[in-house]
């Protein structure tokens, strides 16, 4: 199949394929979606089968406004709508009772669906336009990292999908903030750019999930994410990076670099390949996806900067310790 890639030149003809039942990736301000019709079920599966993503790991619904969340969802509490208000749309995914024209593919056989209203002038427009709710997960084969330009896209899914909305940069860089609003008390799945702390004047109570996933609240939780292709380990203290750099330049085989905030890598010494995410954790996130994807070709040892002392990149963190699985060196 030939993958067509364009701006909003294509957006008439993107929105038809949604329409007849086709795949199209779209830009959001969080990440890049792979989007299809969430009601037509021969649609959904071919987002499954172009991302090679296990059957049992739901979609999130797009919506373009408020009067579509009736025909998605049912028994939608009070608090659904004022945080729709307040940070929609935007980078939060709602999780709530799903309406049953939901075809069971889209949400995994679940009895919840996700929903969410992105903030971006071209994935408005093609929910506009092609008139339906869309489902789309993150638009990378199933396990890689998340694409956050149309380039990351292509590299993931060329030759696989009809079509490809190129909105350039993803501007908050890291998938939205999963929240479940089916059970109290509700409960952070997916850390993202909106917080707890911001959510809580809204819910009086609100906690992120922690521990384990054995039988996966959010089933995406239990896969493997945001991996780099080469090997990446995680540091918290720059002289742990600068060692464990020079232990492993020792092979020649091995290409490393550190990546970091600017604070972490400006002293580091200048025989030491280095990477800057950028400064505030906005820039750190909006980064970061890139960053890593353009690593991974030029290196093939990422020792990455753990923020777990930082709270305030404690999202952004989330996806650090997915990309070095937990190592810390
Ligand atoms: O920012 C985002 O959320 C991006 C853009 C494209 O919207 N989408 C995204 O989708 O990251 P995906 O499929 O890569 O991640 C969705 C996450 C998964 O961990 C999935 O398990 C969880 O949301 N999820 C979806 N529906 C759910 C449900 N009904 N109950 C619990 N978790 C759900
Ligand atoms: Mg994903």
């Amino acid at each position: 199949m030939k993958t067509k890639i364009g701006g909003k030149e294509l957006i008439e003809e993107a929105a038809e394929l949604i329409r007849k039942g086709e795949v199209v990736a779209f830009p959001t301000e969080t990440v890049y979606g792979l989007g299809a019709d969430a009601f037509n079920a021969e649609a959904v599966a071919k987002i499954f089968k172009a991302k090679g993503r296990p059957a049992d790991n739901p979609l999130i619904v797009h919506l373009f406004s408020k009067d579509q969340l009736n025909k998605v969802a049912k028994d939608i509490p009070e608090e659904a709508y004022i945080l729709i208000d307040i940070f929609t749309p935007g980078p939060l995914t709602l999780i709530l009772n799903k309406h049953p024209d939901i075809p069971s593919i889209t949400t995994s056989g679940l009895n919840t669906v996700g929903i969410r209203f992105p903030n971006n002038e071209l994935a408005r427009m093609l929910l506009s336009k092609s008139n339906t709710p869309i489902a789309a997960p993150s638009a990378n084969i199933s396990g890689r990292l998340s694409p956050t330009t149309g380039q990351a896209v292509y590299e993931d899914m060329d030759g696989k999908i009809p079509m490809i909305l190129d909105g350039g940069k993803s501007q908050v860089g890291i998938e939205s903030t999963v929240l479940d609003l089916t059970k109290k008390p509700y409960t952070i799945l997916r850390p993202g750019a909106i917080s707890a702390s911001m959510l809580v004047p809204y819910l009086l109570e609100v906690k992120n999930f922690k521990g384990e996933v054995k039988v996966a609240a959010s089933p995406g939780m239990k896969y493997q994410h945001y991996a780099p292709k080469c090997i990446c380990v995680g540091a918290k203290l720059q002289d742990r990076a600068i060692m464990h750099y020079k232990k492993i330049a020792n092979d020649k085989c091995n290409r490393p670099v550190i990546i970091g905030n600017l604070n972490f890598i400006k002293d580091l010494p200048v025989n030491i390949e280095t990477l800057s995410l950028g400064d505030s954790v906005e820039e750190c996130m909006s980064s970061f996806f890139d960053t890593l994807r353009y690593a991974e070709k030029k290196y093939n040892y990422i020792i990455l900067q753990n923020f777990g002392d930082f709270p305030d990149f404690f999202s952004l963190n989330n996806r650090i310790e997915k990309a070095t699985s937990h190592i810390i060196v």
